[in-house]
């Protein structure tokens, strides 16, 4: 049970997609040092993000999640930070101008290091090395030393993970995020149909912010719109690292992961009786749970049982990740599951991972229409059920890379080479990723029509 539930439980249970790391005395000198530092989160964060997921389980609010597939060491920079920062704070916009409800934004940012792969080794002519599992562990260049599982990447990891947060703090509180600031978000972006477009709905929110103004409402009358709220999240996959910087709360006593606000388990590695979902049942901070085709409901019903045993709204949310063409199978029995349980969670949408193929130039992708469809049979889906479309979760980055296909601007299987620059999967560039919260708004303003005429 949760009150004699300890951090280090999770190592009698079975683990998979984790290192062997080979030098016991280091590992042991790295966790004894990360459990030192300070937590990077802290735990009121933690329980208000519970608290606006808790509203977007009940359609008063939409989620945002977005950042890179795996955070890297060598990309690491404060513009990256910044240009993501800022299309997920457009796209956030976007969004509220359609749904009309606010929308909560997580970034898959500042600890998303750790890396699950579909195989344990790589094979490139002729030679097998261990698979790389993201900068947290150890090196994606194809040698056999830098395949080594070294522990002293995760004071690495926990170093950029700081310096990541305190960017963000800074771009969420001090001013930068003001609504009022909501032009100056489109400076460097080039000339797309997406920024005219959001140029333009821009006009409309300066519009209605200087009539508050005239009206006495501004960034110094009323606070909430000098500033916004932006959370932390990643996959829990290196528990040694999760472990080291769990700590108690003093206020409440539980046990709060340090490392980022809301933590989820990777789809491979969501096993009932496996180690991750033991890790994750005693830490209060909210938990993400990918769902792809093999979740069983059977499965689904016993991890909500152990993730959520308060049932309360917005401790868990289901990241939904089926691929274009395999939503109508599997959601609905999913969702027929949930209802059996009376449980309460958030439904969200990750169109990245069941739509992955190899192109014909030989990357791997995601074509833009596949990420799209997903979407639109999410929202179809939940619509026919009568349950909360709550969100959607996305690999995008404010950089302009070629590595998904497709988009208003087509980048073709030829265009790949030019600019795909991610460590692992395939992610959104900014163009496309407004694109895309612009035809999410289109489905989410027909929700709040549906919403308004049920009031
Ligand atoms: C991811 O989100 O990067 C990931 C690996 O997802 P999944 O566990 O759904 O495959
Ligand atoms: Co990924």
């Amino acid at each position: 049970m949760a009150q004699t539930w300890t951090k280090t439980d999770w190592r009698n249970k079975p683990r998979i997609q984790m290192p062997s790391y080979t030098d016991a005395d280091k590992l042991a000198s790295v966790e004894a040092q990360l459990s030192k530092y300070p937590p990077l989160v802290f735990a009121g964060e933690a329980r208000k993000l519970t608290q606006q997921l808790g509203a977007v389980s009940r359609g008063e609010a939409f989620l945002l999640q977005g950042g890179d597939c795996a955070e890297s060491f060598a990309d690491f920079s404060a513009d990256g930070i910044r240009d993501t920062f800022k299309v997920m704070l457009q796209m956030a916009m976007v969004l509220t101008y359609g749904a009309k409800v606010p929308v909560v934004k997580i970034g898959r940012m500042a600890g998303q290091f750790a890396k699950p792969r579909s195989a344990d080794t790589e094979t490139k002519d002729g030679v097998e090395l261990p698979s790389y599992r993201g900068d947290i562990i150890n090196e994606l260049d194809f040698t056999p030393e830098a395949r080594i599982p070294d522990p002293a990447k995760m004071l690495q990891a926990y170093t950029q993970a700081a310096a990541t947060l305190n960017l963000l703090r800074a771009f969420s509180k001090g001013g930068y995020a003001d609504v009022h600031q909501v032009h100056s978000w489109t400076l460097g972006f080039t000339a797309s149909e997406q920024a005219k477009e959001f140029r333009e709905m821009a006009n409309r929110i300066q519009d209605s912010l200087d009539f508050m103004a005239s009206a006495g409402l501004t960034s110094t009358t009323n606070a909430e719109l000098a500033s916004v709220d932006f959370y932390t999240s990643h996959e829990s996959l290196l528990l040694e690292y999760e472990e080291a910087l769990t700590r108690v709360d003093s206020t409440s006593g539980k046990w709060l992961a340090g490392s980022g606000h809301m933590i989820w388990i990777g789809d491979r590695t969501r096993q009932p009786d496996g180690a991750h979902v033991e890790f994750a049942k005693g830490v209060m901070n909210p938990i993400g749970l990918k769902c792809g085709p093999t979740m069983t409901t059977g499965h689904l019903k016993s991890l909500m049982a152990t993730l959520n045993p308060d049932n309360e709204p917005g401790r868990l949310t289901l990241i939904n990740r089926f691929g274009a063409g395999s939503v109508g199978e599997h959601l609905p029995r999913l969702i027929k599951a949930v209802k059996e349980e009376g449980a309460n969670v958030v439904w969200t949408c990750d169109p990245m991972h069941g739509n992955t193929i190899k192109s014909s130039s030989g990357y791997k992708t995601r074509p833009f229409d596949s990420v799209l469809r997903e979407v639109q049979e999410f929202f179809g889906v939940h619509k026919a059920e009568g349950t909360v479309a709550g969100g959607v979760h996305f690999e995008m980055t404010g950089a302009d890379v070629t590595e998904c296909t497709g988009g208003v601007r087509a980048v073709t299987d030829e265009d790949l080479s030019d600019r795909y620059h991610t460590a692992c999967d395939p992610r959104l560039n900014a163009s496309q990723s407004l694109e895309l919260a612009f035809l999410v708004a289109e489905e989410l303003s027909e929700r709040a029509g549906v919403h308004r005429a049920a009031v």
